[in-house]
């Protein structure tokens, strides 16, 4: 179990009895309350399967008022709890340390349009993001965050871990496109946020504490989420570049010729890439040492055409790339688009995958990937670099075929110490979750920790809500 690997220390909250099982199916019914190991087991286990809990119990709600009345019972009684949603997060922090009640979401999955404003989505938490994109379509709507885990993540995932993706340089994050929510606080409090106004400035914004709280300061039952108008032209093209410089210099190319209708500028290594092909037999048509992955969204062909064709011309007048693809045809572009998406799913096969999710300063980006295949052992099967350039987010990765804690301490705090130098953030989009929690000192100061604990206090007395996560073990 996670608790062994990372000597953590379980909290002073009450062990499930079987009198609690009869309250919650009562509360709900007996098919949403799941005590039987096997049915249980995927919701103790990430995604990466690196870290593991042993909850015995699952519980389903459909509506926020049920989530209410577990979370009062659960106060009450002192029994901590998870929420989890598609369980798709990188940082351990979706599944439990010891024996937490896991809350799941897949339950509450309905959406409407709001009728204040028709390009306002009002979802259910458990929405998978996907399938809310897809049914957005006959509206000419689409959900402004598009990442790989789109065919399993929640909404209520998404807005809690304030997850980024591929489209974040163009429609920004979801600080911005969550206009409003509706949370259960740990004692049952429902905090009805759910404002469906592009502007309001009456009072606190209190949103902002529940995108990217993790799951530490209350269940997300409901969001407001400002979509975005489908686009009607879209291209994505696969280039060849020589050396990080020359990316760079594609990215300014990119930012002026493309302007505002770049909606993607993404990079991988050849380490990257080799890995897809080994591991899930998916390559590029184009061979390189590094790859710049761009995607445009218009509305008019004509118009977008001639800019990605004056793109495209002058990087290759400036000789910043040595071959590239091109196509607006669905099919194609989904193909191109899979290469980058299934990185993970690649890594994750090779055995034991150290992720990292760093923001870093153009100069010291990929750098440091560098610095990092001469500092590990041989035993690493994959070191490599991805992610989103034009966010300033490297996804550093290394694999090897079992946890080797060696391998784990040449990199950590390595990593961590050359980000605070070069005043990055430890985590540019997965968030803290169970794993970094006492790396948080590398991205903020004492002061700025003690304020988290005090809002975490203030807001969850017990502590029930998500522990061991976000928070560090000590106050420095
Ligand atoms: P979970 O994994 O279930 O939970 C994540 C955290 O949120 C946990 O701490 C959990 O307790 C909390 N939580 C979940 N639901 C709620 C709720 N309703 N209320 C309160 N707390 C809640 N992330 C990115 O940012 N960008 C990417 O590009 C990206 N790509 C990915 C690609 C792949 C293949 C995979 C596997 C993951 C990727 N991720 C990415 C990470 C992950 O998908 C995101 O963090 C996602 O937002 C998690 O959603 P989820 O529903 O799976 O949440
Ligand atoms: C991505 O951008 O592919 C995701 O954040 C997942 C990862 O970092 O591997
Ligand atoms: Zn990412």
């Amino acid at each position: 179990y996670t608790s062994k690997r990372y000597s953590v220390k379980r909290g002073d909250f009450s062990c499930l009895e079987d009198r609690d099982i009869v309250f919650f199916k009562h509360l709900l019914d007996k098919n949403r309350v799941l005590t039987d190991p096997f049915d249980l087991e995927k919701y103790n286990v990430d995604w990466l399967k690196t870290v593991r809990g042993k909850s015995a119990c699952v519980l389903k709600p459909r509506t926020t008022k049920e989530v209410s009345e577990i979370m009062r019972y659960c106060n009450e009684k002192k029994l901590a709890v998870v929420p989890q949603g598609g369980n798709t997060g990188l940082v351990g922090g979706s599944v439990p340390v010891f024996d937490e009640i896991v809350l799941s979401t897949e339950l509450m999955t309905r959406f409407r349009i709001s009728e204040n404003n028709p390009a306002v989505v009002i979802a259910q938490a458990g929405c998978v993001l996907e399938k809310l994109d897809t049914a957005l379509n006959q509206h000419n709507l689409m959900v402004p965050l598009d990442l790989g885990a789109k065919g399993s993540c929640h909404i209520g995932g998404n807005v809690s871990t304030n997850a980024g993706g591929v489209r974040v340089l163009r429609y920004r994050n979801l600080h911005g496109s969550v206009l409003g929510l509706e949370a259960v606080l740990a004692d049952g409090t429902i905090f009805n946020g759910l404002s469906t106004n592009l502007k309001d400035n009456s009072g606190y914004d209190l949103r902002h504490l529940f995108i990217g709280s993790e799951g530490t300061l209350g269940v997300v039952t409901r969001v407001a989420i400002l979509c975005s108008l489908r686009p009607k032209s879209v291209t994505t093209c696969l280039l060849a570049v020589p050396d990080f410089e020359s990316l760079l210099k594609v990215f300014v190319v990119a930012k002026q010729r493309l302007g505002e209708i770049m909606s993607a500028c993404e990079f991988m290594d050849s380490d990257s890439v080799a890995c897809a092909k080994r591991n899930l037999g998916i390559e590029p048509p184009i061979q390189s040492r590094l790859y710049a992955l761009l995607e445009t969204h218009g509305m008019d062909s004509n118009h977008d055409e001639e800019k990605v064709d004056g793109f495209i011309n002058q990087v290759m007048k400036e000789g910043l790339i040595t071959d590239g693809i091109l196509t607006s045809e669905p099919s194609k572009m989904k193909k191109l688009w899979e290469i980058r998406e299934r990185l993970a799913e690649a890594l994750r096969k090779e055995g034991y995958t150290y992720k990292y999710d760093v923001s870093l300063p153009f100069a010291s980006f990929y750098k440091i990937v560098e610095v990092m295949r001469k500092r590990l052992p041989k035993t690493v099967i994959t070191c490599c670099g991805y992610g989103h350039l034009g966010d300033n987010n490297l996804h550093f990765n290394v694999t090897t075929k079992e946890f080797d804690p060696t391998v784990l301490t040449r990199i950590e705090p390595f990593l961590y110490e050359y980000t605070k130098r070069c005043f990055g953030s430890i985590s540019a989009e997965h968030g803290i979750g169970f794993k970094k929690r006492n790396y948080l000192y590398y991205s903020k100061n004492p002061a700025f920790v003690h304020m988290m604990a005090e809002t975490k206090r203030t807001l969850d007395p017990n502590g029930i809500l998500n522990p061991y996560k976000v928070l560090p073990d000590f106050e420095a």
